[in-house]
């Protein structure tokens, strides 16, 4: 994508699958994505379901300490048959990433830990490279409950780990010869460092977003400014080219992107949650992290963020967005 009349990025109001099916070969660079975990939680009945309060797979987190807690889907409520629908939904993904990447593509893909294996078997099976993952440190109130009914009987009882990191799973479309040579001549193949002397590290310490960034963009599933911004860096190791969210809700990998200066696309099929996007993903582009929780930014220089564009929806429009942060070293 060029810059072309101040455009960093391009947001779509489409279903991924469609959109993928007609995007060219070779055309994205990379894929950063927070898809449906449960492929169930999104659809119009559930979210209702969530609106009202009303059973589902979102559920209210155990109120231990007194706090109001969001509701957030519960993966142990899936059945065999849901865990079927993830694998068809992923055996349907990966083939079209893939194919709209070029080689030596990284695509880092948010998961959780119930149902990560099923996404690694399709995506291999697809022909990407496993690379590894990014433990996200968070604590997402998930896991480590005591037996439903008998709180007291089984005090010291948990039926599962309190789960405290988030799994982003890391593959690469394999090279076209050495990675020397595939990022010669497609820019990818390899990861950018933080800097010189510092790999990317695949353990990053990240608390959910919260306060100000949550009142910028409220999508149930937003991620935090500080943490993605660390994974577009990554992902583009000669800053050229072009990084996809498929599912990009509120936007927050298109702002990120856009805060660090990286060309990007944004899809979601939502209108409520697109119209959304539209708005946030300039508050969110200049939006400062905090240093507290493990939410800490390395604010370097200021940039100019060059503006967005929208189609395929009514809401068409360009706005001029001033002096983001960048908090990495370009
Ligand atoms: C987990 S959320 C992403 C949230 C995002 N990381 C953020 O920070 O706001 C997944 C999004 O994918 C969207 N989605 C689900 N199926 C889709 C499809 N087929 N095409 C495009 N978007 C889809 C949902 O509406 C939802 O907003």
């Amino acid at each position: 994508m060029k810059r072309k009349h101040g455009r960093i990025y391009q947001i779509y109001h489409v279903n991924a699958f469609e959109w993928l099916a007609k995007r060219n070969e070779a055309s994205i660079h990379a894929v950063v994505t927070d898809p449906p975990y449960g492929i169930v939680e999104y659809t119009p009945e559930q979210l209702s379901k969530r609106r009202n309060g009303n059973g589902g797979i979102w559920r209210l987190p155990q109120n231990y300490d007194g706090h109001k807690r969001s509701p957030m889907p519960r993966f142990t409520v899936l059945t065999p048959a849901d865990h079927l629908r993830i694998r068809e939904f992923h055996k349907r993904l990966a083939p079209l990433l893939y194919k709209v990447l070029v080689p030596g593509g990284h695509v880092v893909l948010s998961s959780q830990n119930l149902l990560s294996h099923l996404v690694i078997d399709e995506f291999v099976s697809a022909g990407f490279e496993m690379r590894g993952q990014v433990a996200r440190i968070v604590k997402t109130l998930r896991g480590g409950d005591r037996p439903k009914g008998a709180h007291k009987k089984y005090a010291n009882i948990s039926v599962s780990p309190r789960s405290c990191w988030e799994p982003w799973l890391i593959f690469r479309k394999p090279c076209q010869g050495l990675v020397r040579e595939n990022l010669f001549r497609w820019g990818t193949g390899a990861l950018r460092r933080e800097s010189e002397h510092k790999p990317f590290s695949d353990l990053i310490q990240s608390s959910p977003a919260r306060g100000q960034e949550r009142r910028l963009a409220s999508h149930p599933s937003l991620k935090p400014q500080a943490f993605i911004r660390q994974i577009v860096h990554a992902v583009l190791p000669l800053r050229t080219g072009i990084i996809l969210d498929p599912f990009m809700g509120s936007g927050s990998t298109i702002a990120a992107a856009a805060a660090c200066g990286l060309c990007s696309i944004g899809l979601e099929v939502n209108p409520l949650y697109f119209k959304l996007a539209n708005r946030s993903i300039p508050a969110l582009a200049q939006y400062t992290p905090s240093k507290v929780n493990g939410n800490e930014a390395r604010p370097k220089r200021r940039h100019e963020i060059v503006g967005y564009h929208t189609n395929n929806f009514p809401l068409t429009k360009r706005t001029k967005v001033k002096s983001a942060i960048l908090h990495f070293p370009l």
